[in-house]
């Protein structure tokens, strides 16, 4: 019986789980998506070529993994079968949970109209209705992959949606599709994503027992977990470890290795509180040499320094066993880097995240910079600033640094 690796964001997201994934995809059978829906982005880059995966689990580059997709993730047929094309023929190596939950085009209408109510308060969603999507799955009034067997009943069903929530939709100026054009469109979902529909649970059940290596690959960051994020300001998925068993059927006896994925700084991308965000000429240089632009919205990152205090908070929660530090490259060149150590909270320093990170402001430890990590491949060949300073964050968090990252490339990633 073998047990599941898993890959974990240790900020808000966009840490660069894709790259790790995908490199560790070339050792594992299968890759495993548990969470989230198409509000992720993950990036992965072989050679010149650049890929942008949202739904499909990022093993879909290794020809020998196969790919399975839990119940917890909200599946957008829509997106899930543009997504696909890129990729051909993925019979057999791609399996869809029939317990994941729905995502249709409404739920995105919603998303996005409420967005526009709440003006400065909005939380700076995705847009692709993420929130409303689990929103039914939790209130019991969702509709499952396995659903998409038998269109005519599925389209009855949203019918009666449609009609439960009729005020709602026309007070948001949302117009339901009429049932012809449904019928019509869960018809075409239906042919296209029939054959990739299966009891993944049984099946992680089975892998493991065959003692396959499954590697489980988180979506978002632990910051943005709906219970240990910076709620309202989060996703609404469990993205932490726990999420992995409910997200695919899992025990906590089969997770094995927990790698918790940061950057040698911070970014997040959407509102809401970041006690280290540099909103000075810094900032912007993080952006730019980081291209600190969204995945899947194209928005600008917020960004800002690395916050050892959330990431304390977050190496607990998902039981990190090691911690791969990505795009330390971009940090070349600063004449000085800073480590957010603790916050100040009406006046008084403390080293936990408060129930209000809004209160928190950061309290900062400086490094000496160095010039040029970019692409080296070894931890011995990283200049000696950089490598004292891997070394503090080590023991600022508790936690092996075990990879690190210097360029967007597969290949050049220092394993310790
Ligand atoms: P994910 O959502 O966690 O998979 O991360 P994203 O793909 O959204 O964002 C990470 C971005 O950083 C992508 O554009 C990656 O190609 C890029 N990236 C990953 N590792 C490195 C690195 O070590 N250095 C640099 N410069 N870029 C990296
Ligand atoms: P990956 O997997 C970064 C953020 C949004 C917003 C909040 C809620 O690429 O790391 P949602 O659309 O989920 O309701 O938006 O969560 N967010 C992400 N930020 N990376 C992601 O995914 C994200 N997925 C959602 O920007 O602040
Ligand atoms: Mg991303």
């Amino acid at each position: 019986m073998s047990k599941a690796g898993l890959i974990v964001g240790l900020q808000w997201g966009d840490e660069g789980k894709g790259k790790i994934v995908d490199h560790m995809a070339q050792t594992h059978d299968y890759v495993c998506r548990f969470a989230g829906g198409h509000n992720a982005g993950h990036t992965i880059v072989i050679g010149d070529k650049k890929y942008a995966l949202h739904l499909i689990p990022s093993g879909v580059l290794n020809p020998k993994a196969k790919n399975i997709v839990g119940n917890g993730v909200v599946i957008s047929p829509k997106d899930f079968i543009k997504e696909m094309e890129q990729f051909g023929d993925l019979k057999g190596r791609l399996f869809l949970s029939d317990k994941a939950h729905i995502l249709l085009p409404y739920h995105a209408l919603i998303d996005q109209a409420r967005e526009r109510t709440k003006g400065d308060k909005a939380i700076g969603t995705t847009g692709k209705g993420i929130g409303p999507a689990y929103e039914d799955k939790i209130a019991r009034v969702g509709h499952r992959l396995g659903e998409l067997l038998h269109p005519d009943r599925l389209t009855e069903k949203i019918m009666a949606y449609f009609e439960a929530n009729q005020t709602i939709f026309e007070a948001m100026g949302i117009k339901p599709l009429a049932k012809e054009e449904l019928l019509k469109e869960l018809e075409e979902y239906k042919k296209a994503l029939a054959p990739y529909i299966v009891d993944t649970t049984q099946m992680m059940w089975d892998i493991l027992k065959e003692d396959k290596k499954v590697l489980l690959e988180g979506a978002q960051g632990t910051m943005l977990d709906i219970d240990h994020g910076t709620y309202p300001y989060v996703t609404s998925s469990t993205t932490v470890s726990a999420g992995a068993c409910s997200g695919l059927g899992l025990s906590p006896k089969d997770l094995g290795k927990v790698t918790g994925i940061a950057k040698a700084y911070c970014t997040r991308v959407g509102n809401g509180p970041f006690p280290s965000e540099e909103l000075s000429k810094e900032g912007n240089i993080l952006r730019q040499n980081g291209y600190e632009f969204g995945t899947t919205t194209g928005r600008p990152r917020r960004c800002g320094w690395f916050d050892a205090v959330a990431m304390r908070h977050a190496v607990r929660i998902n039981g990190v066993d090691q911690v791969a530090l990505m795009k330390l490259d971009v940090l070349d060149g600063f004449e000085e880097v800073k480590v957010c150590v603790a916050y100040e909270v009406e006046g008084k320093e403390i080293d936990y995240v408060p129930y209000d990170l809004e209160e928190a402001t950061p309290v900062y430890q400086s490094f000496p910079g160095w010039s040029k990590t970019q692409g080296i491949r070894t931890f011995d060949a990283l200049p000696q600033n950089a490598q004292s300073y891997i070394l503090a964050l080590e023991k600022m968090i508790g936690t092996k640094i075990g990879m690190i990252s210097t360029s967007p490339d597969r290949d050049d990633t220092i394993i310790r």
